[in-house]
């Protein structure tokens, strides 16, 4: 069994209840409005889920991609209890995701405006080719968010966190953004090395019209 299916068993009772108090202010970055279709890259448990389905008022289309079964199984385990009908979740490879997977998942054309990538880009392997393709899934003015936690010194929890999340906390994820989007925003939000094994931040940014 992959680390990550044996992590699903316990993430929710352990890593989402030191993120939980972030997920509102991610989603915001978003600027969803109703109807939009949204790609939550590995979306894990489906923590970000509740939030968009929210901002999108259960209108649009929410796709949760990720490549651990039991993290999935969790988040179609949410969505059936909750019984939303637009959240598709896809196991796949974020290094293979193409549009036509998406829309074979919703039987319909797919138009994705937002992508949001919370805790994934420090653990995808790649991840500069991850991010790359994902932002060129975007249209002029779609709008790409990362969450993620950055350490500029390693501490004791850093180790811990890559030992758990097999995440690489020293990867600076949000430069590729900046490096190819208009309107980018970047802070770090509230947090400690000695519980996250680094800073939270929150990034975002457009693609160019
Ligand atoms: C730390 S968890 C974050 C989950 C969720 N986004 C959150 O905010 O809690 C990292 C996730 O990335 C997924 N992942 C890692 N590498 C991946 C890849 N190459 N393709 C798809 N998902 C991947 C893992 O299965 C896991 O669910």
């Amino acid at each position: 069994m992959a680390w990550y299916d044996v992590f699903s068993t316990f993430y929710d009772q352990t890593v989402e209840r030191v993120y939980r108090s972030y997920r509102a202010r991610v989603v915001d970055a978003l600027e969803l409005e109703v109807g939009d279709s949204v790609l939550d890259l590995a979306c894990g448990t489906g923590p970000n889920h509740p939030y968009l389905v929210d901002a999108t008022r259960g209108d649009g289309r929410i796709f949760g991609v990720d490549f651990s079964a039991g993290m999935l199984k969790r988040a179609e385990a949410q969505a059936q209890r909750e019984g939303w009908t637009n959240v598709f979740l896809l196991e796949r490879d974020a290094r293979q995701l193409t549009v036509a997977d998406l829309e074979a998942a919703c039987g319909a054309p797919v138009h994705l405006s937002h992508v949001v990538v919370a805790l994934g880009l420090s653990v995808i392997p790649d991840w500069e080719a991850v991010f790359k393709a994902t932002f060129e899934l975007l249209p002029p003015g779609g709008r790409y968010v990362i969450f993620d936690i950055h350490a500029e010194r390693w501490v004791p929890q850093t180790w811990v966190v890559r030992k758990m999340a097999q995440a690489d906390l020293s990867r600076q994820t949000w430069r590729a953004l900046e490096a190819c989007s208009e309107d980018f925003s970047f802070e770090y939000l509230p947090g400690s090395p000695h519980i996250h094994g680094g800073r939270p931040f929150l990034a975002s940014g457009r693609r160019p019209e």
